[in-house]
């Protein structure tokens, strides 16, 4: 009672465009009556069988909905069982005081008469909420964060021993294992970073290295190529084991690490082949940051900077902890919504055509950040945003690359070729309206990507 799992439950269930189901208000809507006239005139126990009667309805409900539980559903044993097997459930987490302050305005309150019955229930519920929570949270972003596995806390990393399953073997990134020797007494398989450890011939060492068995989980603690190899790698080994993804980057802890993409890459091009393959669990430390060089910072930032555009607020104006927080949970929204990039989930390559086209022509001498940010540019000119267009570039003030403009068209065109013959691009109505699948002109696309070339 009290906790705001109303208010939240409607706000989770519009992010993830999910139904929503207010238990108590179903109750009323069913008997036609107000909880508090329930109570007076059937009693408690009639009370708990409708509301028994349609949680389980709900639970049940396809497509799948967001529930917003009374605090006493959970006292019904056979609602416990259904969510143990059928729902995530998230506790939200609410001190007693406040809780009550808020319960002792509300109507339809039959439990919350005085403070000391309110408190007597919260502590005899407690340990029920407990058990039954899948994850835990304080406001509509820490439910999105919980329900797509990540940890977004500082100090986890310390923790890592108590966060992980105990059959793990860690695959941690060379340069994390000497600045931030992990905690774990389990067998490690460091690795080299960059993009060239992203190879088949890394995941066979690692395949033939791996003790674990179906039962065990692989760690991978590192930036996004050491989640993306040791991901894919996990997908595929006995036919695919759990894993824990640990980023230790900005491009890691706000994109790299969440969503389940995982892959390595060809020689003729980059993440060719991979799977989808969710972490069980994402745990994201910000505190890992400190020690990432500047050109890594800068990488993240581009990315920080995509997301606010596409979110429509400037992200990246707050302070490091929430900037990792807000944009992790924007980009859990985003592929909890389409975890199998199969719609909308192509809002996330904002900027990012143009970006490939110039990183290819350069031989990957371009540094990622560098790239997404003129690859931004591009895309809020052709969106008509020129005002936007010209904060980022003051922003992350990119440098023009003297790359071969034919190269670089070239790349683009194989974009063009993979999807159906026609060239498909992110734009932005407006900051926070994204639109996916635009067609445009060839010459007014191929004038963009000039305009970012010295
Ligand atoms: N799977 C996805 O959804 C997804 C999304 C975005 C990017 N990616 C992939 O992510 C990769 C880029 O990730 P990245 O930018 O993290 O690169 P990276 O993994 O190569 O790390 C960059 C550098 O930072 C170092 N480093 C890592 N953690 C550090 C720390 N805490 N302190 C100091 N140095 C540290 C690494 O050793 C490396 O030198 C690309 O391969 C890209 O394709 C994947």
């Amino acid at each position: 009672m009290g906790a705001g799992k109303t208010t939240l439950g409607d706000e989770v269930a519009r992010r993830l465009a999910r139904p929503f189901v207010d238990l108590d208000a179903e109750i009323e809507r069913h008997a036609a009556e107000s909880i508090s006239t329930i109570f007076a005139t059937r009693g408690e126990v009639e009370f708990r069988a409708i509301e028994e009667k349609l949680a389980c309805e709900a639970l049940d409900s396809a497509p799948p909905a967001v529930i917003s539980l009374g605090g006493g559903a959970m006292v019904s044993k056979q609602t416990a069982a259904k969510l143990r097997e059928q729902a995530f459930t998230v506790l939200v987490e609410v001190d007693v005081e406040e809780a009550w302050r808020r319960a002792r305005r509300a109507e339809r309150r039959p439990l919350a008469e005085s403070e000391s019955q309110f408190r007597r229930l919260y502590e005899q519920r407690r340990p029920l909420y407990d058990a039954a929570a899948d994850g835990r949270a304080e406001d509509a972003d820490g439910i999105v964060l919980a329900a797509a596995g990540l940890l977004v806390e500082p100090g986890s990393y310390a923790r890592l021993r108590d966060l992980v399953p105990e059959q793990v073997e860690v695959v941690v990134d060379e340069r994390v294992w000497e600045l931030h020797p992990p905690l774990l007494d389990a067998p490690l398989h460091a690795i080299p970073a960059g993009e060239q450890t992203k190879t088949l011939g890394m995941c066979a060492r690692l395949w033939r290295e791996l003790r674990l068995e179906r039962g065990g989980a692989l760690v991978a603690i590192g930036g996004g190529t050491t989640t993306d190899v040791a991901g894919f790698a996990a997908a595929a080994y006995l036919r695919g084991i759990p894993w824990i993804a640990v980023p230790t980057t900005l491009v890691g802890q706000v994109d790299a690490a969440i969503g389940g993409k995982t892959g390595i890459d060809l020689p003729e091009g980059k993440n060719l082949v991979g799977a989808f393959h969710w972490p069980e669990r994402t745990i994201v430390d910000h505190e890992l940051l400190g020690t990432l060089q500047e050109v890594e910072r800068r990488n993240g930032l581009a990315e920080v900077v995509k997301t606010g555009l596409l979110a429509g607020e400037p992200l990246w104006e707050l302070s490091e902890p929430d900037v990792v927080r807000r944009c992790a949970a924007f980009k859990a929204t985003v592929c909890l919504r389409d975890p199998a990039d199969e719609g909308e989930r192509a809002m996330l390559n904002l900027g990012h055509t143009f970006a490939h086209a110039l990183e290819t022509a350069s031989s990957y001498d371009l540094p990622h950040g560098e790239a997404v940010a003129l690859g931004l540019l591009a895309a809020l000119r052709l969106s008509g945003l020129h005002d936007q267009a010209a904060q980022v570039e003051e922003l992350l003030q990119p440098a023009r690359p003297a790359v071969d403009a034919d190269l670089a068209w070239a790349a683009l065109e194989r974009d063009k070729k993979a999807r159906g013959g026609r060239m498909q691009l992110v734009l932005l109505e407006a900051p926070g309206e994204p639109r996916t699948g635009v067609e445009l002109p060839e010459g007014d696309v191929r004038r963009a990507l000039a305009d970012l070339i010295a």
